[in-house]
């Protein structure tokens, strides 16, 4: 299975690099975790001369180290002058459901994630046959990742359990090591777990109540609008449509996922 896995992610890189990385592009987004080191190592076949007018803005300290390790050029999404964009952004994803609706997070990196991804005229997820579900929370049950302010960890715990998620946890450091996972923007991760499942926007034509914290059922607007209004909440791992890559920020929803 391990060996399947590496090979879907390094076919669905190579693909998405092929079929979006257009060769007039200057300004590219590269995001967070294993698969993206498919995408660099993809870009970076390309040769010198296909990347020469190229600049990437990484998500993160990892990304930053793979982007350099590459020879490709460094630029920080904080030096982005006003009124740009980046041309497209790739990413992984920890679940994708048939919306193209996404998890991000499982390796911490989803707030420097979202300001790239919405930086970007066209969003590219990569992910491999294990990620795709109907609904978000299927295959990936380890909660929705939000990355929150330390001394607000408490009170943002008190919060979810109100809203229904089921054992919200702040996620630990390095195993045998007292102490929380500390972003790279010295935030920690709540993963807030919520069943039933999260319901795709279009899903209260099943006539099930959608965003309603009595049933406990969620639509992904829904609980992401929500989420978001938590006080010392910083960012969530839902990256989703209308109101969040499209309407939020004028870059498209996640223009193809690869499986
Ligand atoms: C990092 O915080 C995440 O959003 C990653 O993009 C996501 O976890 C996918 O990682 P893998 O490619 O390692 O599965």
């Amino acid at each position: 299975q391990a060996k399947l896995v590496e090979a879907s992610k390094r076919l669905a890189a190579y693909q998405a690099v092929k079929d979006h990385l257009d060769p007039s592009y200057t300004r590219v987004g590269i995001g967070s975790g294993s698969t993206v080191v498919y995408v660099v190592e993809a870009i970076a076949a390309l040769g010198p001369a296909a990347t020469a007018d190229m600049v990437f803005y990484p998500t993160g300290a990892q990304s930053e180290e793979l982007i350099e390790a590459a020879g490709l050029r460094l630029q920080y999404i904080s030096k982005l002058t006003a009124g740009h964009q980046l041309d497209v952004a790739f990413d992984g994803a920890d679940e994708v459901d048939d919306d193209l609706n996404l998890i991000k997070g499982g390796g911490a990196c989803l707030w420097q994630e979202k300001i790239v991804a919405t930086a970007a005229k066209k969003f590219v997820c990569v992910a491999d046959f294990r990620k795709l579900s109907p609904r978000l929370g299927t295959s990936w049950k380890k909660g929705i990742p939000i990355e929150v302010l330390p001394m607000a960890a408490l009170r943002v715990l008190d919060d979810l359990k109100r809203m229904g998620s089921h054992n919200p946890r702040v996620r630990p450091g390095l195993p045998g090591k007292a102490g929380a996972i500390v972003t790279d923007n010295g935030m920690w991760i709540i993963d807030a777990p919520f069943t039933p499942l999260l319901l795709p926007k279009d899903s209260d034509k099943s006539g099930i109540q959608l965003g309603n914290e009595d049933n406990g059922v969620w639509s992904v607007d829904a609980l992401a609008d929500r989420l978001i209004k938590i006080p010392g909440v910083a960012e969530i791992g839902l990256f989703y449509g209308k109101n969040g890559l499209q309407v939020a920020s004028g870059a498209q929803k996640p223009v193809a996922a690869y499986f």
